[in-house]
């Protein structure tokens, strides 16, 4: 790792203040979570449970109520658009998994494994229902407009994403473009609700918007990085079921690009036709290590995390919420979880 590289992963970083802030909304946006996971047909609070008490990180709903206070106050109503939020994101992942064939998710073996891929999909399918009723009862038209498009524009992210796998040569803004889609979206839309509900004025609401887009690119950004560089025990999840998939993205894009002329026949064979070996990964590992792809994969969050920063210059610096914001993009760079 560069001086560069080593400056990022080690700055301190920390988003206990964001958390001692919003412990009390957050309290609540758990409680409607957990009530609303219910329903008679056992099977679906059994393996709602099985996900939702796993090791989530609540980033989203967290992000709902930060808008929301930074610009003004939460009510009922903010804590069913943040409750909203996280059961797409849940929906999202119980499809997620199926789609990639992971094995490991928030720490425990994924739903798929234990209740098979129709049970989860079709559970993933009554938690987006739950998040529609919610932002419904949460009344603002405005809110459901952006939700619903989020809510489209993931799905689509997911279809592009599905359809350019095992693509060498992808161009990183179609790899940009999927990440956007698939998980920034949701990201902004989260931001631009809460905001939203806390009756915002139109400039505040796109400043919103713009950090929490800029913060999911960041976001995504290290996520794919930690694929490859990350442990199972601290992520939660499988390293290198990107890798297992062929999936495009860009810590494996630029190393296949710098290795094109030595390890054509490597990158044909496990990513392009998909046939691996259990080396395979540890070499695509230290390809990505000696290219310097790992690091400038990070360095790309780190910009998008300063965007993110930059849409909040309207707020007040003496604005907690505003500060515990910036230790929020901080902390997507930063993390190993
Ligand atoms: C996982 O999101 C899906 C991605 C967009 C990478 P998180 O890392 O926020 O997942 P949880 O909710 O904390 O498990
Ligand atoms: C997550 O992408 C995007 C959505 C869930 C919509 P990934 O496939 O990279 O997420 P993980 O790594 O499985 O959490
Ligand atoms: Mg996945
Ligand atoms: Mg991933």
């Amino acid at each position: 790792m560069d001086a560069d590289g080593a400056a990022l992963a080690s700055k301190p970083v920390s988003i206990n203040g964001l958390l001692a802030l919003a412990k009390a909304d957050m309290a609540g946006v758990d409680a409607l979570i957990r009530d609303r996971m219910q329903s008679p047909v056992s099977v679906i609070p059994a393996l709602a449970e099985h996900l939702i008490g796993g090791s989530a990180k609540r980033l989203r709903p967290l992000l709902t109520i930060a808008a929301a206070r930074v610009a003004g106050s939460v009510d009922d109503a903010c804590l069913k658009l943040a409750a909203s939020v996280e059961f797409i994101h849940t929906a999202t992942l119980l499809h997620d998994d199926v789609v990639d064939s992971s094995e490991l998710r928030r720490g425990k073996v994924a739903a798929h494994l234990i209740w098979g891929a129709p049970a989860s999909v079709l559970v993933g399918d009554f938690l987006f229902a739950r998040s529609f009723e919610l932002m419904v009862e949460a009344g603002s038209l405005q809110a459901l407009e952006i939700l619903a498009r989020a809510s489209r524009v993931i799905a689509e992210g997911e279809v592009l994403q599905l359809t350019r796998a095992h693509d060498l040569n992808l161009p990183t803004e179609t790899y940009l473009e999927i990440i956007k889609a698939k998980t920034a979206e949701l990201f902004a839309a989260a931001a631009e609700a809460g905001a939203v509900s806390a009756g915002a004025s139109p400039d505040q609401c796109r400043g919103l918007r713009r950090y929490g887009q800029n913060l999911g690119l960041a976001f995504q950004l290290v996520d794919d990085a930690l694929d490859y560089s990350g442990e199972r025990e601290v992520l939660g999840k499988n390293p290198g079921d990107d890798f297992r998939e062929g999936k495009a993205t860009l810590p494996l894009l630029m190393t296949i690009a710098k290795t094109a002329s030595t390890e054509k026949a490597f990158w044909d064979r496990t990513v392009g036709r998909r046939e691996q070996t259990d080396e395979d990964f540890q070499r695509a590992r230290v390809l990505i290590v000696e290219t310097g792809s790992d690091t400038a994969t990070l360095q790309l969050a780190a910009d998008y995390a300063a965007s993110a920063k930059a849409a909040l210059t309207d707020f007040p610096l003496s604005n907690d919420w505003r500060s515990a914001l910036e230790d929020l993009a901080d902390f997507a760079v930063a993390r190993r979880m």
